[in-house]
């Protein structure tokens, strides 16, 4: 496997409070070409405030704190400022794909901008190469349809436009944040298999961020459990499911016996998660965990590995005790 991007002690800091206050992180992560890591976890838990630190694209009011980030070039992982990262090694999608596309450019003009930016080649060459892309992402009647603008393609035909886009751009990854949520369940669906097309044959790495567990379960390779800005558990897909270990990962997959009747969508837990201002002492999971005692109340837990699995990593004191 190559390791494509790689990312320790990421933070993301409200930029105008008097104390340091994050609502993301610490958080390290990892991506190897090809596979599929999927970030799970109650809304506000810091999902999309991750993807948009990784691409330095955090909005008015927050700032990137620590973190180091590297990623492939030329073979070798080398440290990167985010900001060079952007319409390069990585894109990102999201739930509205309207906000990528600029309304006053053809749909073929768009990606063939890209891709002359990119390449340096002609513009007739940029123009069949997008119309290419755009057959590469299941665009019906490409050659037609690089004449639109964008508000006269659909919601799904927008979220390829957006996907070809990345693939203009020649990334190695794609971050993408919900990117299905508003797409009907059809064309959802079809979403979904053109990114795993990607991922699989043309071997980009996706980040994918949903509420669908359901979903992420069919595409995740390894699951990032995200409780207050923090990873709590993670590991390889089949071992979450198969024996999730953090009681807030047992309570939010406790729905999934009914996962076709709910869905898949995360059934709610009781009580609600903090506001980043007021993340309590220990374990942030801790007021709303059944098993919580004395040092969860006091010392924040440690994410480390499992003594059953290696590859597994949870943050909790009492991983391990008989349940
Ligand atoms: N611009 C901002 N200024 C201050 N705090 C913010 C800002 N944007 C987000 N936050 C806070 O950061 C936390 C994480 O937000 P984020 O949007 O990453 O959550 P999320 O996991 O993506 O949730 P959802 O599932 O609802 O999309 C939330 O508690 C939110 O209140
Ligand atoms: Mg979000």
């Amino acid at each position: 496997m190559t390791r494509i991007l790689e990312i320790a002690d990421l933070r993301v800091d409200l930029s105008r409070a008097e104390r340091r206050v994050s609502p993301v992180g610490p958080v390290d992560l990892w991506l190897d070409a090809g596979e599929c890591l999927g970030i799970v976890g109650e809304s506000g838990s810091g999902k999309s405030l991750t993807l948009k630190a990784i691409l330095d694209l955090l909005p008015d009011g927050l700032t990137r704190g620590t973190g180091t980030q590297k990623i492939a070039q030329g073979g070798r992982l080398v440290p990167t400022d985010p900001r060079s990262l952007r319409g390069a090694k990585i894109s990102m999608i999201s739930q509205e794909p309207a906000a990528a596309l600029d309304p006053l450019m053809r749909i073929g003009d768009l990606i063939g901008e890209i891709v002359r930016h990119h390449s340096g080649c002609s513009w007739a060459e940029a123009r069949l190469r997008a119309v290419d892309l755009l057959r590469r992402v299941g665009v019906p009647d490409p050659e037609t349809r690089a004449r639109f603008w964008p508000h006269e393609l659909s919601g799904g035909l927008k979220q390829r436009v957006v996907i070809s886009m990345a693939l203009a751009c020649q990334s190695d990854m794609l971050l993408c944040d919900e990117p299905t949520t508003a797409l009907d369940v059809t064309i959802q669906a079809q979403i979904v298999d053109l990114l795993r097309d990607l991922q699989v044959n043309d071997g980009l790495g996706l980040i994918f961020v949903t509420h669908d567990l359901a979903l992420i379960r069919q595409i995740a390779d390894r699951i990032c459990i995200m409780y207050a800005g923090l990873i709590v558990e993670t590991g390889p897909s089949s071992e979450i499911f198969s024996n999730p270990q953090h009681p807030y990962t047992r309570a939010l997959l406790a729905a999934l016996p009914d996962i076709e009747q709910s869905e898949g969508r995360l059934v709610p837990i009781e009580g609600t998660p903090p506001a980043p201002t007021a993340f309590p002492q220990g374990c942030r999971f801790g007021p709303r965990c059944p098993r919580a005692s004395d040092v969860c109340r006091q010392t924040a837990p440690a994410l480390l590995a499992t003594e059953d699995a290696q590859d597994v990593k949870v943050a909790c004191h009492h991983t391990g005790d008989v349940t």
